[in-house]
């Protein structure tokens, strides 16, 4: 290596050193007599003075252009003072004596500068993410995300685990979304499916004895995407045999512990608080409840029970509830009737048909409704404080406790309700329902995966009343992300062929697609149970980015499309034959 330091790793400390630097020129400017180059590479940044006695550097820096790429010889020295910068190396300069240039460059499509990204659209900086990604913002994103992958493998392989590849063309797993495909050359007609997670291999590798397996696994989901979905992400996927809930759980926080420490260098406290799902629901209106701040939701059923109030009466009698939000004076002055009318299209946005407010004057309650409630104003005003609101939704229990737990979060950013940004808040949601109804194909479905063990005592119920067997499941979260998801799986056969049973699948439908896994059972498996964190999302709230875009080197937009590539792309149709596929819809116009 000709290159003796980086850029961003000069000190005093080198005065006099002679050093040689290669890099990108972050910005040139001529002061007449003199040239400054400031250089950045993956360290940082520092300026190199090129003075005309150096004739041949003086000549070559006159052409440099930023975002060119040189090799700079020359010595430390270190700044007078009232010259000095607050950088990290502004203490130095480097004087050049020779520069040679390893690449020119057009001027970049996009700026480089992280002040000036805004400007620039998001499909723009994608199409040109060579060049976004000399942002020193977005390369940190890309360092934490590799040490938190270093310190997994590390803390895994001292608790005994090893790391197995499972296959990326294979048969569809379900995991609710669907499938993207892979025609097969050799049989016309047959499809593998790209793994929405490595969940059945998993489960093999306890039956044959692997015991303690981990993958830092790709997936793949077609589904509708969001700012915490990418259609090819990853997961740090882990089963352990012979275990029981609590040491899955025990273990993944001794691994968050270190992975959080070595990434961001701070410390978090454990064990994580554990939440059951119900209550989750009723306190935070999400299964994954930001817990860092209060503002819980109250069940205020009792104080509308017998209610002359159509909107709340209805719900109640339908077996509903009535979900209620305290907004405390000091919060509730900043809220004009505006914001209200605005927090209601939110609510209703998440499902609910309406959403209430009350705004407590001394003994006397202000809002739409308020003449509607004589008979509980009084109780009402005992709950409030003087000066603040009441946010009320009635409805079915769960999209009153949705409806409003969205209202919660839109409070939260606009009241700013988070003092400290870097609080990393993780909690367990536990005891998940085993089953949900599914509406619209009314039938019962699976809240985790059909894979999922019911809870023992529970199970006699799985035929005469499924609603009520809980699972024995389990999702990480964290600052209301759900950063990991997990369960203890069914071991057994019989069980299993039970679970499918109650999902609707006939004995032929689960032989066919599931045939494999249950011949596997036959032949045993040992108790065992896992967890899967999506480790693009925990690598973003860690990094302090808002999309899981900013942490994936090469991400898909909204659209599922790659503006760099242009992936997705018709094929041509030789291929198209060689597969034995003919196109039969119109493609699109292509966005992307
Ligand atoms: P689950 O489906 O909950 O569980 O996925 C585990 C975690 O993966 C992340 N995740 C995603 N991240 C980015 N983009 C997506 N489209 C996406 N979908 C999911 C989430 C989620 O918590 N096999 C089970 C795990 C198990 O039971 O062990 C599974 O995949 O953070």
């Amino acid at each position: 290596m000709k290159r003796t330091h980086g850029s961003g790793t000069l000190r005093p400390e080198h005065q006099d050193e002679s050093v040689v630097l290669q890099g990108w020129v972050h910005r040139r400017r001529d002061l007449g007599g003199l040239i400054f180059l400031e250089l950045r590479d993956r360290t940082g940044r520092c300026q190199a003075v090129v003075e005309p006695e150096a004739k041949d550097a003086f000549s070559a820096a006159e052409d440099v252009r930023a975002e060119w790429i040189v090799e700079l010889h020359g010595t430390v020295r270190v700044r007078p003072e009232g010259q000095r910068s607050s950088e990290p190396t502004g203490g130095i300069e480097v004087r050049v004596n020779r520069l040679e240039v390893l690449s020119r460059a057009e001027p970049p499509a996009i700026p480089v500068a992280a002040a000036d990204e805004q400007e620039v659209s998001e499909d723009l900086r994608m199409r040109y993410r060579y060049l976004d990604l000399r942002n020193p913002d977005r390369l940190q994103a890309l360092d934490v995300r590799h040490r938190v992958i270093k310190t997994i493998y590390d803390v895994l392989d001292e608790e005994g685990f090893i790391h197995v590849e499972t296959p990326l063309l294979t048969l569809s797993t379900p995991e609710g979304a669907r499938d993207y495909v892979v025609p097969s050359r050799n049989t016309p007609g047959h499809f593998y499916a790209l793994p929405q997670s490595p969940q059945l291999f998993k489960q093999l590798l306890m039956m044959a004895g692997t015991e303690r397996y981990f993958q830092i696994a790709r997936c793949f989901r077609d589904e509708d995407l969001r700012a915490d979905r990418q259609p090819d992400f990853t997961q740090l996927d882990l089963e352990m045999s012979f275990v029981d809930e609590n040491d899955v759980l025990t273990l993944n926080e001794r691994l968050m512990a270190r992975v959080v420490h070595a990434a961001v260098g701070s410390d978090i406290a454990t064990p994580f608080p554990r939440i059951g799902y119900r209550d989750a629901m009723d306190r935070y209106g999400s299964d994954k409840p930001d817990i860092r701040f209060a503002l819980e939701l109250e069940t205020w059923n009792d104080v509308f029970a017998g209610t002359e109030f159509r909107g709340f009466s209805a719900a109640l009698n339908d077996g509903g509830s009535v979900k209620a939000l305290l907004v405390p004076a000091s919060y509730a002055e900043g809220l004009s009737r505006k914001a209200l009318d605005e927090l209601e299209a939110h609510a209703k946005v998440h499902g609910a048909k309406a959403m209430a407010w009350l705004r407590r004057e001394g003994d006397a309650l202000k809002g739409p409704i308020a003449k509607f409630l004589e008979r509980e104003t009084a109780d009402i005003t005992a709950r409030v404080e003087d000066g603040g609101l009441v946010l009320l939704i009635a409805d079915r229990w769960n999209t009153a406790c949705e409806a409003l737990g969205a209202v919660r979060l839109a409070l939260r950013d606009r009241l700013d309700l988070i003092a400290d940004k870097r609080e990393l808040a993780f909690a367990w949601v536990t005891d998940f329902p085993l089953l949900e109804w599914d509406d619209d194909n009314g039938d019962w479905t699976y809240m985790h995966h059909p894979f999922t063990q019911p809870r023992a005592d529970e199970l006699d119920r799985l035929e005469t009343d499924p609603g009520s067997v809980h699972a024995v499941a389990y999702d990480l979260v964290l600052n209301g992300f759900e950063v990991g998801g997990g369960s203890l799986r069914i071991h057994d056969l019989e069980t299993q062929r039970r679970m499918f049973d109650a999902l609707g699948f006939s004995r032929e439908d689960a032989q066919a697609r599931f045939g494999f896994f249950l011949d596997a059972l036959k032949f045993g498996a040992p108790p065992h149970g896992g967890i899967a964190w999506g480790l693009d999302r925990l690598v973003m709230i860690l990094a302090g980015a808002t999309s899981l875009r900013d942490v994936i080197a090469f991400p898909k937009n909204v659209r599922g499309g790659d503006p760099l590539t242009g992936a997705p792309s018709p094929i041509a149709d030789t291929q198209l034959d060689e597969l034995g596929l003919a196109v039969t819809a119109e493609p699109p116009e292509v966005q992307s």
